[in-house]
């Protein structure tokens, strides 16, 4: 019922041959809508090594990167004029589209008031209780990124349980935070394969289960060791994986009853709702974080304590021996973050946003899933709110181990070629897209079709 339909001739139900097909016109038809970007990084950005000025611009799967001209709303312009509808949306950091209106006031505002000074400014005294009453936690703390965010949680988790150990799940997707690079390999925990210059076995402090899977979860907790479960609460860095019914109840009882924390990661499923899957679904972590769209697209996290874990960690300071916590980050909390966040969260990540963008997002869902059943693809579509994924493959996907099974890189890549020459750009890591508010439904129609024109020419 999982399986996958790869196999050496056919991956996803197409054959190899199909896919080599569409990869190499599609490749040319790129190139050609292209000079100048081509003329100017075809063969590399001069003076960064790799040819990018970050390793992951080379995981597009075009030719060369796009050269961005600008970006609104929700199109990308590139300097050869190219428009492209676009659905990746700086893969979550620009959610809420590109330099929205009153963030791109508040950016010009604060511009001339000075940009960084390791103090509070007055809008730090709106911020507190908006995220206080959006997301239900009572105290909060800023970093730049959600990576930071989350291992300045994770410190916390192993400071107040006095354990060192934390748990994750197979195909989990954390940002940089080392002790979460760990995967499930044949039922065997690993370092995760292609870690650059990891020394250590991250499996040692590090234990990992797969997501809906209670017993295993309840397992691995009885030693009661575990400091912190830190999960997103739907799986978006593997192919999509939903929790099952009840498994996120099964979650909260057994960390409670081992007394280990739960981290919830909201980074990619703020897509739910203004209060991110947390409030919609009423979980209760003892831990929360939220990164890249926070601030509208400028530099910023947020980790929330529940009072009980404040209390702790109080109490831990009261009682630790001096000196530097391990936590910071010079350019943290910085009067810019402070204005651009108060802007994203009181006028932009609204409900009457949020309702535009589900109900496109639904449109989309339905339209793909159509397509799919048209073209008697064994695929399916996957959706946690704004966010949506077409995974070549059966569903749906219970676990990261599947979803691994389900990632199919080489056709996946010249889908995604293919739909940039029809104007539409969405995430080079699986199949996501996503709704901002910017999103129109002209954009949303374009898209469905696009996919319906590449998906008949593989179905053919
Ligand atoms: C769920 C989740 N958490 C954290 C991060 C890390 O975010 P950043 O790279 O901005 O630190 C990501 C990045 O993709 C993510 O998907």
């Amino acid at each position: 019922m999982h399986s996958t339909s790869h196999s050496k001739t056919s991956i996803g139900g197409i054959s190899r041959d199909r896919i080599a097909m569409l990869r190499d016109t599609e490749a040319e038809v790129f190139r050609k809508a292209r000079p100048k970007s081509e003329a100017k990084a075809g063969n590399g950005l001069p003076g960064f090594f790799g040819g990018v000025p970050m390793h992951w611009m080379n995981d597009w799967p075009t030719p060369f990167p796009i050269l961005v001209g600008s970006a609104r709303g929700a199109t990308i312009t590139d300097i050869d004029g190219n428009r492209l509808d676009d659905f990746c949306l700086g893969d979550t950091g620009s959610m809420f589209g590109h330099s929205p209106p009153p963030v791109a006031r508040a950016i010009r505002r604060q511009s001339g008031r000075g940009l960084t000074y390791m103090l509070p400014s007055e809008d730090a005294l709106a911020i507190g209780p908006l995220l206080q009453e959006r997301f239900g936690l009572p105290f909060w703390q800023i970093a730049t990124t959600a990576t930071d965010a989350n291992r300045f949680a994770l410190r916390v988790a192993r400071a107040v349980t006095g354990r060192e150990t934390i748990l994750v799940f197979n195909g989990c997707y954390h940002g940089s935070v080392d002790e979460t690079m760990v995967r499930l390999v044949d039922g065997k925990p690993v370092n995760r394969p292609g870690l650059a210059g990891e020394f250590r076995d991250l499996t040692r402090a590090t234990k990992i289960v797969e997501f809906n899977d209670i017993a295993a979860l309840e397992a691995a907790l009885a030693d009661r060791d575990v400091a912190c479960v830190i999960t997103e609460p739907v799986l978006t860095n593997s192919c999509m994986v939903l929790p099952e019914p009840g498994f996120h109840d099964a979650l909260r009882r057994l960390t409670r009853a081992a007394g280990t924390l739960l981290l919830i990661d909201e980074t990619h499923t703020i897509s739910t709702g203004p209060g991110g899957y947390t409030k919609k679904h009423g979980l209760e972590p003892d831990l929360f974080v939220l990164g890249k769209p926070v601030a509208g697209g400028v530099p910023a996290s947020v980790w929330g304590l529940s009072d009980q874990i404040a209390s702790r960690y109080a109490a831990y300071n009261r009682t630790k021996e001096p000196g530097y916590s391990g936590m910071g980050t010079t350019l943290s909390a910085n009067p810019l973050q402070f204005a651009t966040m108060r802007a994203a969260l009181e006028e932009v990540m609204t409900e009457a946003a949020y309702a535009r963008m589900g109900r496109l997002a639904r449109r989309l869902d339905a339209g793909l899933t159509a397509v799919i059943d048209r073209c008697r693809l064994p695929w399916h579509v996957a959706r946690v709110g704004a966010r949506v994924e077409f995974i070549c493959a059966p569903g749906p996907l219970r676990n990261g181990g599947e979803a691994e099974a389900a990632h199919a890189p080489e056709l996946e890549a010249a889908i995604h070629v293919a739909l940039v020459n029809q104007g539409v750009l969405i995430a080079p890591f699986h199949n996501m897209m996503l709704i901002s508010p910017a999103t129109t439904a002209a954009q949303i129609n374009r898209l469905i079709a696009a996919f319906a024109a590449v998906a008949a020419r593989l179905a053919a």
